[in-house]
């Protein structure tokens, strides 16, 4: 919701106690047309060898921007990319000028160095993934310079000062206990519960700026502050407000203040760390002389080496990871990989059940080089092989369910528990016709957790299958979907891509 009077734009936020307006003072933020390179060499201001060096930087950075960042945040910045109807919250819309992460004033626009600190970490709880596992220092920076040119504001404005913090006064009981008065006094709770426990989206009240609801997060899960978890962190995150959200700057309260109210919140926090993402993960597929099978626990898989993969949410607030155990053997002929992960329950395809399976899948990219692709759904051209294991008919059910009195396929592209498919980016998913499905699978549910056992021949006869040579190295990702949670589609859990080497 956006209203324009005379060249100024009007955000409502709307908070529980009635309409609050926050006026941000920039003209025609939507002008957004042709933004071509040559018109942002001549924005630059430098000229002679600095000015060349500038527009190299935003070459760059729109070459890294239409790889790793556009499927999200879209061609123009606005946040409207192919992949981002499918995630909460949404990716910001840039072209607007209006940044949660700053350490300057309210409103004002973010220093180089709050843009390049959110790219490279990321935003836990948040799909936006953390770049500096795997884009180079000098890749940052020229993103930093190319996504400032989405918003006029930075043509118009230069960011303010970053806000001081000051000394921090001694965490102790003392603080605390101020901190705790202050919490209560200046309201907190209305939004962050008693404690600051409240997590959710404050039983849709708040919206953002960008038109959608606003979600606060479990203050006591530090890994899940945005800004940041350290003392200095918090206090700028305070002071400074998460502009276009209902959390507004506590600029007004006096720093010693502000330094009590980081030390209650840090008294309640419990120190659960949400690890990164990462990708730098090798996992090897080594030779065997026995046998491969199906079963998933059979005697051969005893010694080989399990690599842990973390996966994240898309979709979701807690924006807590799950770890899923892969191993990879070949035989020279047949390749098998074993996927294992904790799941309290197994959700099958049982009648009544069935519309939420648990699943996994495996996404191979046949390309090596993580610069090739995004580890969402493939990039247009450069498609990828899915293997998508279901908890269906080969493991319970045995492939057909009987509903009233009529036998009814439970999975209806093929009655196997494996579907491989193909994707070019996010949208454009095929499964593959029935005489190139050549992956088998077979799962077992066991004291709290699914070990799961994909087999294929190294290699197959189909243009759109990936293939795998000795001593190759390849990229894979993962996704798991738990039926519990009602996981399904592109409501799930996701890897960045992982190493393949075959052995
Ligand atoms: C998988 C989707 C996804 C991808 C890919 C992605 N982002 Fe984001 N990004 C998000 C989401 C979601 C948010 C919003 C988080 C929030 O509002 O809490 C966000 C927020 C941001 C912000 C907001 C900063 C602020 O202060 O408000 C910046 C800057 C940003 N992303 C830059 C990038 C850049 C640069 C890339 C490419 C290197 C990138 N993003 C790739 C999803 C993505
Ligand atoms: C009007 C509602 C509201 C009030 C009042 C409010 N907050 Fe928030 N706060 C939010 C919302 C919404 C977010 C999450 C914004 C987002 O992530 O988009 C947030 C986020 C935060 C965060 C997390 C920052 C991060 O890095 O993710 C902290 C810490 C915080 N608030 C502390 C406080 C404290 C302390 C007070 C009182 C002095 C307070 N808030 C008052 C709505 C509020």
């Amino acid at each position: 919701m956006l209203f324009d009077l005379t060249g100024f734009k009007i955000l409502p936020v709307i908070i529980p106690d009635g309409i609050l307006f926050l006026s941000i003072f920039f003209p025609q933020v939507f002008a957004n047309e042709s933004k071509t390179i040559e018109r942002l060499i001549e924005l630059t201001e430098p000229r002679g060898r600095d000015a060349q060096e500038k527009v190299e930087r935003i070459k760059e950075g729109e070459k890294a921007y239409l790889r790793f960042c556009v499927h999200c945040h879209g061609l123009h910045g606005q946040g409207n990319g192919k992949a981002s109807s499918y995630l909460r919250p949404l990716p910001r819309d840039l072209s607007l000028g209006i940044f949660k992460f700053r350490s300057t004033p309210s409103n004002a626009l973010p220093r180089n160095e709050d843009l390049y600190r959110t790219i490279k970490k990321g935003v836990p709880g948040t799909a936006m993934p953390a770049w500096g596992d795997v884009l180079a220092e000098e890749t940052l920076m020229s993103l930093v310079e190319y996504i400032k040119y989405f918003s006029d504001r930075f043509q118009i404005e230069t960011p303010d000062f970053k806000m001081s913090a000051g000394l921090e006064p001694p965490y102790e009981k003392h603080s605390v206990d101020k901190g705790k008065v202050l919490y209560k006094e200046l309201r907190c709770g209305r939004c962050h519960g008693e404690k600051g426990e409240r997590s959710g989206r404050l039983e849709n009240k708040l919206t953002d700026a960008w038109g959608n609801p606003s979600v606060v997060y479990d203050l006591k899960k530090p890994g899940l502050y945005k800004a940041g978890f350290s003392s200095e962190e918090i206090y700028h995150t305070l002071v400074t407000g998460m502009d276009g959200t209902p959390m507004s700057a506590y600029d007004y309260v006096a720093s010693e203040d502000l330094w009590h109210l980081v030390h209650f919140l840090q008294s309640q926090q419990k120190s659960e760390e949400i690890p990164p993402l990462r990708m730098s993960q090798k996992i090897v597929s080594y030779p065997t002389s026995k046998k491969i099978g199906l079963s998933p626990e059979a005697p051969v898989w005893q010694g080989i080496k399990s690599v842990p993969v973390k996966l994240r949410a898309l979709k979701s607030a807690s924006g807590k990871p799950a770890v899923i155990n892969i191993q990879s053997i070949h035989d020279f002929k047949h390749i098998a990989f074993r996927l294992q992960w904790k799941d309290e329950t197994p959700d099958t395809a049982e009648p009544g059940a069935r519309f939420y399976m648990d699943a996994a899948a495996l996404q191979f990219s046949s390309r090596s080089g993580f610069d090739s692709i995004y580890y969402g759904m493939g990039e247009r051209k450069k498609p990828v092989n899915i293997w998508h294991w279901k908890a269906d008919s080969f493991q319970k059910v045995e492939g057909r369910l009987r509903i009233k009195n009529k036998w009814v396929a439970v999975n209806p592209f093929s009655e196997k528990s494996v579907e491989e498919m193909n994707a070019s980016g996010f949208g454009a998913l095929t499964v593959q016709s029935l005489e190139d499905q050549q992956v088998t699978g077979k799962g077992i549910w066991k004291n709290g957790g699914w070990t799961v056992v994909l087999l294929r021949n190294l290699k197959t006869a189909s243009p759109f299958d990936v293939q795998f040579r000795e001593s190759m190295n390849g990229l894979v990702a993962f996704a798991l979907w738990d039926g519990k949670q009602k996981e399904k589609n592109a409501n799930k859990k996701v890897s960045f891509w992982q190493q393949l080497q075959i052995q």
